[in-house]
């Protein structure tokens, strides 16, 4: 029997068309309706998002602050003419009958509690990454998770960008690149933006840098190298971004540059560098194996009307791709934000509410990001090389390193 093609399988191609104009997967069943909690920048994309694919209606939002509400409220209006509950609890709006899944966009030093406010009601939770801000939390929501009787989907939406699609499928395929030895990520972007707050200028709030924005890039790194994290060093500081600025009495404490080297178990030897001084932003994953070099980038800008652009070359002989070639979505799907991924972050949720078993991050999974990223501030505060092993044991954490040797 032939298997029907699925939005989250094949090529990017392949994905978008498989995609119909009706959810394939809930024709008999009525829409889940999600809630939204935090309205903010991302809050926003993922109302914008839900909107747009059309698979789940959107039945509130919960968010203390008055300006996040307003604006989120006049994004929805010209969405549609739907209506949106607007909580003021949100315990009450968890546990609304007419609430089936919950989307949590807060700030990341809130992730924990809010998870834990959330799970009372026993929902579905779609969790903005970074899972927490320290391994200590980030293993507690791993500990929830595990006995939790519904699904929690991580927000590490990168693995559905364009080029990540096509290059994680060249790094799998036989006859490609052959053993993956090295991987290569870097970042080189404008300085982070505004927020509610201004909470992402604080490490005390966002985990760090490495934590905050890089999380995605280790996830993808730990996704190619497919091997334990043993040995994690890394370099960084802050050079230029946010020296004078101040918030409420607080000097603004983050990084805006960072070189890490990662070993892994099996050999396979990765470095991410990360620049946030730049005008325009600049996303590259090089990857090379036994037979061949894979390149896939993108050049995109916080400009408005600014198109994004993506590539993929796969030095390899006789492959399709070896000159390199444009990657992309429609461009309906790119403008609804993260150039897609974001869309596709939510068909996996939606397929994961229809009971489908799909490839989208788990808490486990973020975790391992997330001890990469810890190591790597770590190692930038200490200026030496970090065993994952041992920093695993001083955060607590021992247990699930040691599990994970023959998982
Ligand atoms: N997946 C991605 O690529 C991506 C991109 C950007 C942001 N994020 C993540 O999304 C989250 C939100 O970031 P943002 O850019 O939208 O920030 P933001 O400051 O624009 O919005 C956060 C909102 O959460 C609200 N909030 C704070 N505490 C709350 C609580 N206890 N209950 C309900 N609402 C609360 C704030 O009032 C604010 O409106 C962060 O974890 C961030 O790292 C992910």
């Amino acid at each position: 029997m032939t298997k029907s093609p699925s939005p989250l399988v094949g090529t990017t191609a392949e994905r978008v068309a498989a995609l119909t104009s009706e959810n394939p997967y809930l024709t008999s069943q009525p829409k889940p309706r999600l809630l939204i909690v935090g309205a903010g920048m991302m809050g926003r994309e993922h109302l914008r998002v839900s909107q747009l694919l059309g698979w789940a209606d959107v039945q509130g939002i919960v968010d203390p602050d008055g300006g996040s509400l307003e604006w989120a409220c006049s994004d929805w209006r010209l969405l549609t003419k739907a209506p949106l509950t607007i909580y003021r609890d949100l315990s009450e709006a968890c546990l609304d009958d007419a609430v089936d899944a919950i989307v949590i966009a807060t700030p990341n030093h809130t992730h924990r509690d809010v998870l834990h406010a959330v799970a009372a009601s026993h929902k579905p939770v779609l969790l903005e990454k970074p899972m927490a801000t320290t391994l200590a939390d980030a293993m507690d929501i791993v500990h929830l998770a595990r006995d939790y009787p519904a699904v929690i989907q991580l927000g590490m939406q990168y693995r559905f960008k364009a080029q990540y699609v096509e290059a994680l499928q060249a790094v799998a395929a036989p006859n490609a690149l052959g053993q993956v030895k090295t991987v290569a990520m870097s970042e080189y972007r404008p300085p982070f933006l505004d927020k509610v707050n201004q909470w992402n200028k604080f490490n005390r709030n966002s985990g760090g840098t490495l934590v905050e924005k890089c999380c995605h890039y280790f996830d993808l790194i730990n996704v190619v190298a497919q091997s334990r994290p043993r040995r994690v060093y890394a370099s960084g500081d802050q050079a230029v971004n946010f020296l004078d600025f101040e918030w409420q009495g607080e000097q603004s404490d983050i990084d805006d540059h960072a070189m890490v080297i990662i070993d892994y178990d099996n050999g396979v030897r990765a470095s991410f560098t990360l620049n946030m001084f730049c005008r325009e932003l600049y996303e590259e994953l090089v990857v090379v194996g036994e037979h061949g070099r894979l390149v896939a980038s993108e050049q995109a800008s916080f400009q408005p009307d600014t198109p994004s652009t993506a590539q993929l070359l796969v030095e390899v002989p006789e492959h399709p791709a070896y000159r390199g070639v444009p990657v992309g979505y429609p461009d309906w799907i790119e403008a609804s934000g993260h150039y897609g991924a974001t869309f596709f972050e939510h068909i996996a949720f939606n397929l994961q509410l229809a009971g489908q078993e799909v490839d989208a991050a788990t808490p486990e999974q973020a975790l391992w990001s997330l001890i990469v990223a810890s190591a790597a501030q770590h190692s930038m505060r200490i200026g030496r090389e970090v065993d994952v092993s041992a920093f695993c044991e001083e955060n607590g954490i021992a247990a699930f390193f040691d599990a994970s040797i023959n998982s």
